[in-house]
């Protein structure tokens, strides 16, 4: 043990699922939350932040470079979240703050989100809900509201990590799809369990009946599905993105779906969050859309409190971090000095 956990502040920014809270009293730690039920302005977490020495963050919160210069006490940041968007690593790295993460722990349930939001914007599916709450289900009409089945078609996957894995596995189980997909780097395991190929970003466009999102948001991936993009793609293509709204430009996906430049979309997050309920997306027929909702399971959030709260403990205990981002902090000084 580094330090005698008992001095460890350990800062939770709300709420989380009580495993990893647990662990972390059972632990020693000092542990407090934040008791509302939104989320924390800059101001509130600056505040708080200066009294600890770890804190377990959600991706609502703004870990900006100002907020990690005012924390000095801080040695490390606990992400309740695969994605890290919210945080400035390159300045935590700077300040020798380490930042730990949740990976693995919503892959199926992201998965189950992209697969459903795929049947439902196919299927017209919210559509149709919102016609029925409206009085408008009249009768059986053999022309009205066709929508488009998946059978054998190419899911194009941007992005094949633990989630793009998982929602292709679905799609080949339930409608044999061909994968093919966009990296930066080859996913060879994959490759060998889906028989996918690597392509081209233009030819994912090109060639993809849906198209499905599951990369990081960073600055090569910001914005990347525009007009541009979306010009490229088939006009009976469906767009799935459930890993980050800044991913796409909602403008240009707005003015694509209306030209029928591509047939429908499917997203779990969008640009801003939460999204405005006059937003024109809302009310287009070829479009699902749920409040990021992604990793919103008893089991994911379960385990995403837990893995948050074992990067603490193995911190502070063993010098490592089982999932971290910015590994080199751990070698850098003297972990748990703050404390
Ligand atoms: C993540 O983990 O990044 C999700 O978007 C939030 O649960």
């Amino acid at each position: 043990m580094i330090k005698d956990p008992q001095k460890v502040k350990v800062f939770i920014t709300r709420e989380i699922p009580g495993a990893g809270i647990e662990l972390l009293k059972k632990e020693g730690f000092n542990v407090s939350v934040w008791p509302h039920d939104k989320p924390m302005s800059p101001d509130e977490l600056i505040e708080e932040g200066k009294k600890a020495n770890a804190i377990l963050t959600l991706l609502t919160d703004v870990i900006d470079a100002s907020f990690l210069n005012e924390c000095r006490n801080l040695d490390l940041i606990s992400q309740f979240a695969v994605g890290y968007d919210n945080i400035n690593i390159p300045e935590a790295t700077k300040l020798g703050i380490a930042i730990g993460y949740t990976p693995g722990a919503m892959s199926d349930a992201t998965a189950d989100t992209a697969f459903g939001l795929m049947i439902a914007a196919s299927r017209k599916m919210f559509y149709l809900h919102k016609k029925i709450m409206k009085g408008e289900w009249t009768f059986f009409r053999p022309k009205a509201d066709l929508g488009v089945e998946l059978k054998n078609k190419t899911l194009g996957i941007f992005g094949l990590g633990r989630i793009g894995v998982q929602m292709a596995l679905r799609c080949k189980g339930a409608y044999n799809m061909k994968v093919i997909y966009h990296n930066r780097k080859q996913n060879k395991d994959a490759e060998k369990l889906l028989g996918a190929s690597l392509v081209g970003f233009d030819e994912l466009l090109s060639q993809s009946d849906v198209l499905s999102v599951h990369c990081a948001l960073n600055n090569e991936t910001r914005g990347i599905f525009d007009q541009k993009a979306f010009s490229k793609m088939k006009p009976t293509s469906l767009f799935v993105n459930t890993a980050r709204g800044g991913i796409h430009n909602e403008r240009d996906l707005i003015d694509a779906l209306k030209a029928g430049t591509i047939w429908g979309a499917g997203l779990d997050v969008t640009n801003p969050e939460p999204m405005d309920a006059n937003n024109p997306l809302l009310s287009m027929p070829n479009v699902a859309i749920l409040p990021h909702i992604g990793s919103q399971t008893e089991e994911a959030r379960g385990e995403m409190s837990r893995l948050a709260a074992m990067n603490i403990i193995e911190f502070y205990k063993n010098n490592r971090m089982p999932n971290v981002v910015n590994p080199e902090t751990l070698t850098m000084g003297k972990p748990g000095l703050n404390a």
